[in-house]
């Protein structure tokens, strides 16, 4: 029988509510997994939990505002306790590959505005090292060819990310991504630093270092991991 991934990521989702205390400021993450946090959340407020929560999309926004949870901006709270995202890859150091939900600079910001992160995933996210999935890449759409080109020299061959009718995906900031296909990844901070240096790229969805707890949704129940310090 096929894994239950949606079930996996709702035990995932469920178990990371446990981490948020009374009068937190929380930062929501974007994607199906957050998604079920995002719900389960507005449960436990409608019962009476008191949190007010940053979002990291507009699809997070509407979905927030749907379970009645009090939004806030990170301009009038830059300090949150706690965000709550999922990831596309996770490694045994919890270095995680993010951005395929498009979210990722806003979810990067999010998560370095946070005392810990907590990523909520199904079983089939954790790897032994990154790269299956494809890298994504937000970059500016004003020569986007050029820095594409630099990216490639990387070694990749970034794809433009489409839409609908082949129109190419913009992202909440009006940008474009990239999806690059790197392979095994041996240097995640090496190849962050690169990306970081190419003038247009915007940022990225390696997120290094960043992770605190890891909650794998599993066939029955949770694994909560937490990194070694
Ligand atoms: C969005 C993300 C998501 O967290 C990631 O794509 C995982 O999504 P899902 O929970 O739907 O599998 O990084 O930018």
């Amino acid at each position: 029988m096929a894994p239950d991934r949606d079930g996996e990521k709702r035990r995932a989702a469920e178990r990371s509510l446990a981490f948020i205390e009374n009068g937190m400021t929380i930062g929501l993450g974007t994607g199906t997994t957050a998604a079920h946090m995002i719900r389960l959340l507005g449960e436990r407020i409608e019962a009476g939990l008191r949190v007010r929560a940053v979002p990291t999309s507009t699809a997070t926004r509407r979905a927030a505002e749907r379970a009645r949870i009090p939004l806030v901006n990170l301009d009038e709270c830059p300090a949150l306790d706690l965000a709550i995202d999922g990831a596309d890859e996770v490694d045994p150091t919890f270095d995680l590959i993010k951005g395929g939900g498009g979210a990722l600079l806003h979810e990067k910001i999010v998560a370095v505005a946070s005392r810990r992160l907590v990523v909520v995933v199904d079983e089939s996210k954790m790897v032994d090292r990154l790269g299956r999935f494809p890298l994504p890449v937000e970059v500016s759409r004003f020569g986007w060819r050029v820095v594409a080109e630099r990216i490639a020299a990387l070694g990749t061959r970034p794809a433009l990310r489409t839409g609908e009718g082949g129109i190419p995906a913009v992202t909440d900031e009006g940008n474009y991504i990239l999806d690059c296909g790197f392979g095994t990844i041996g240097d995640t901070g090496a190849l962050a630093r690169a990306l970081d240096a190419i003038p247009g790229v915007i940022e990225h969805g390696l997120f290094v270092a960043m992770a605190d707890t890891v909650i794998v949704g599993q066939a029955r129940g949770v694994a909560v991991l937490h990194r070694r310090p």
